[in-house]
């Protein structure tokens, strides 16, 4: 399941043809959020263009990179060097995330892999390395009413469901889990005719209304 090492190698060219800059356009619109000094942790970053934006912040960065596939993380690799960041790439998914609490969460089309109940799980395993207050920057596509971008939707699904064995086949509304999770969600900006959000949420004292499995 989700194994997207076969599109590795074409993934940033097959998004860009697609959806041209919006994809990092609107995955970096926050990232004037992150201060000096933050202990982030970028999971599903897949090759990892985000850095060098991340790297343009000239800001002293820690940074643990956990990815699933490893052709992605071999291509997150050769990127850089990097001057301000110190980076520690992991291979392995949500389980595998470095029990430290970070600042930063960063998810960029990640959530929209996940069923329901593997979604749910990951939210709160993620949330749970999150220190009080720290942010978690989310991007993803949104369903929306326009005929148009929900075939767009319904075609990238398959298309992804082809190459890479997803495990989803529908978008789900990552907002409702993420608030359920006792995040706040405190800026929001929508992309590409609104099919697209960037949104930061913060971490509250508020319990989870998730019961725990
Ligand atoms: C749709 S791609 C998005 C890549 C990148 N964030 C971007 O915006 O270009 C999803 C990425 O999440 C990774 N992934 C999928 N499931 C994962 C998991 N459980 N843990 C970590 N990474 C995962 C995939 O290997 C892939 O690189």
């Amino acid at each position: 399941m989700n194994n997207f090492d076969i599109i590795a190698p074409i993934y940033d060219f097959l998004a860009k043809l697609v959806f041209g800059k919006a994809l990092i356009h609107s995955q970096t619109y926050f990232l004037s959020q992150v201060k000096a000094g933050s202990q982030i942790l970028i999971i599903g970053g897949g090759t990892g263009k985000v850095l060098d934006y991340f790297n343009s912040l000239s800001s002293p960065l820690s940074i643990v990179y956990v990815e699933k596939s490893a052709r992605m993380l071999d291509l997150a690799k050769k990127r850089g060097p990097f001057v301000n960041m110190e980076i520690r790439y992991v291979h392995g998914d949500e389980r595998s995330v470095p029990p430290d609490k970070y600042d930063v969460i960063f998810t960029a089309f990640f959530l929209d892999v996940f069923i329901e109940k593997h979604l749910v799980g990951v939210i709160r395993l993620l949330n749970g390395s999150l220190k009080k207050n720290g942010k978690w920057l989310v991007t993803d596509f949104v369903n929306t009413p326009i005929f148009w971008q929900k075939w767009l939707v319904r075609l990238m699904y398959w298309f992804f469901k082809t190459t890479t064995n997803l495990e989803s086949n529908t978008l789900l509304d990552f907002d409702i889990f993420l608030i359920h999770s006792g995040l706040k969600r405190i800026s929001y900006k929508g992309f590409y005719f609104n099919m697209m959000q960037s949104a930061v949420y913060e971490k509250t004292d508020r319990i989870a209304l998730f019961e725990e499995s």
